[in-house]
This record gives C-alpha cells, sequence and structure tokens, in this order.
C-alpha cells in the first residue's frame, strides 16, 4: 500500500481515501463518490477494527462480505482497495495508541469509553499507510469526524479531512451496516430516531430554545415505542460537544438509541433563526 501511495504522489497524483469497515451501503458509497471527486486515485480500506470493539460488543457478529464490497467499490471507480490484516496492523507487542483528551469524554465516548481510542489509532495507521492528500468520513458519525479533524490539527497529518451530510432511507432512518440487525418491527420502531430529530427542529422553530424541554420531548418520543432504551440524548456545542442549556446558537442534537440489542446512532444541526 505505501509502495502503491509513493508511486502516486512521486507521479504528482492526489490520494483520496474513505476508510471503512466495510458492508458497504449507499452512504458509503456517497462517501466514495466524494472521494472520486477530490482524487485522482481512489483508495477504500476495509478492516473491521477490533479495537474500536469493547468485550461484549459485536466485533464477532459485525456484518461482512467483502465479494459484494469488492463488487460495489469496482463499479463505484475506486482503485485501490485496501484490506489489511488485523496481524499486521496489530502485530505483536504493539502499544501505541493515540488518544485525545476531551473530546472522547461525551456522547459516544461516555458508554464506549475505548472506542474512539481504537478509531483514532486505527484511523492514524491508515493515515500513515495509504498517504492520503484527502480523507473522506461521514457526518452520521459526528464526534468520529471532529475528533478525526482535531487528531490531523493536533498531529499535524498533512491531510484534508472532508464531511459528507448522512444519508437517509426514504423514510429518513440514517444508513448504518447496522440496519442489517433489525427485524421488520424493529425497523418500524427504529424511525423513531430520526422522528425525535425532526420533532426537535420544529420545537425550536416553535421557539422553544430550552434543551432540557427539547430532549425531555425527544425522550418521550422515543419510550412510546416499545423495545427502544435510550443511551444518550444530548444537544451540545458542535464544536466542543458540551452541553449547552439554551439554543441561542447552533447546537448539535445527537442520540444513541438501543432498538431491542442494536445500537443506533444519529444526529442533526438545531439552527435557531
Ligand atoms: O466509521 C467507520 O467505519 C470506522 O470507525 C473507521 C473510520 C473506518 C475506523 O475503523
Amino acid at each position: 500500500m505505501q509502495e502503491h501511495s509513493d508511486l502516486m504522489r512521486s507521479l504528482g497524483k492526489t490520494i483520496a481515501f474513505v476508510p471503512t469497515m466495510g458492508f458497504l451501503h449507499e452512504g458509503h458509497l456517497s462517501l466514495i463518490r466524494k472521494g472520486r471527486e477530490l482524487g485522482d486515485n481512489l483508495v477504500v480500506s476495509i478492516f473491521v477494527n477490533p479495537a474500536q470493539f469493547s468485550p461484549g460488543e459485536d466485533f464477532e457478529s459485525y456484518p461482512r462480505n467483502l465479494d459484494r464490497d469488492f463488487d460495489l467499490a469496482e463499479k463505484s471507480g475506486v482503485d485501490v482497495i485496501f484490506t489489511p490484516d488485523e496481524k499486521e496492523l496489530y502485530p505483536r507487542n504493539f502499544q501505541t495508541y493515540v488518544e485525545l483528551e476531551k473530546l472522547p469524554n461525551h456522547l459516544c465516548g461516555i458508554s464506549r469509553p475505548t472506542f474512539f481510542k481504537g478509531v483514532a489509532t486505527v484511523v492514524a495507521k491508515l493515515f500513515n499507510t495509504v498517504k492520503p492528500h484527502v480523507a473522506v468520513f461521514g457526518e452520521k458519525d459526528y464526534q468520529q469526524l471532529i475528533i478525526i479533524r482535531r487528531m490531523v490539527r493536533d498531529l499535524n497529518f498533512e491531510i484534508n479531512i472532508v464531511g459528507v451530510p448522512t444519508l437517509r432511507e426514504p423514510d429518513g432512518l440514517a444508513m448504518s451496516s447496522r440496519n442489517t440487525y433489525l427485524t421488520s418491527e424493529q425497523r418500524i420502531d427504529a424511525l423513531c430516531i430520526y422522528k425525535a430529530l425532526k420533532k426537535a427542529q420544529e420545537l425550536l422553530k416553535n421557539g422553544i430554545n430550552d434543551a432540557a424541554n427539547i430532549i425531555n420531548a425527544a425522550s418521550e418520543l422515543i419510550k412510546s415505542h416499545m423495545g427502544t432504551t435510550i443511551d444518550y440524548i444530548t444537544i451540545c456545542d458542535p464544536e466542543t460537544l458540551v452541553d449547552m442549556e439554551t439554543i441561542d446558537s447552533p447546537a448539535l442534537m445527537a442520540l444513541a438509541v438501543k432498538i431491542g440489542k442494536t445500537r443506533l446512532i444519529d444526529n442533526m444541526m438545531l439552527n435557531p433563526e
């Protein structure tokens, strides 16, 4: 991979990179399309990163289908599919990790305390291997996106990080590889996540700017669906992720909800007029 990237760079080609954990869906394909626009040479990595799963999470059962991924990637104009081996990325005695001090202490980092350490570490390793000029991430994983932006600034990676808006199913459910875990009934319940975000936007439009009120309404809406468990619903500063009490400037509303055993996340901006 490094030799290929060195060659591309020596030819003056720009390398665009889309890191993924595979099981590609339309959401990934929108990142790939963006990558295609941004670079001469487009690299997609497929690696289910064990370092970002805690014991008891879905590392083993995470959906995988390399043949289908290769097919989709090829049809989408990807030049290189990079599928590193676990032992290559984490050789015996591996002991160096990338950890951020503040951004992981919010949202998903609370219930998944080692998740962003695993993400930042693997992304740093992939950056050093793929050597891209530009890398593309989805806004659905908002916290991941701003953590990568912070890491790139803090550690002087010469890489432009581009975010792509969340792609949704026609009814509004954010696309995610984990949607495949849902039964048909759960798929209907899962829509409450999108509805809660839309409700928040509507309340704000009607003049309610108290974050606690909005969170309460969203929470009631979700709880009215059997089989849902709220991990968190937060309205926070989009840069620091610190909770906001009053929405008097653009705020991020983010939430994680378990539908049965499947944990789904989503977010939207709340923009006061
Ligand atoms: O967003 C993902 O799929 C993963 O967290 C990433 C960025 C590929 C790192 O493993």
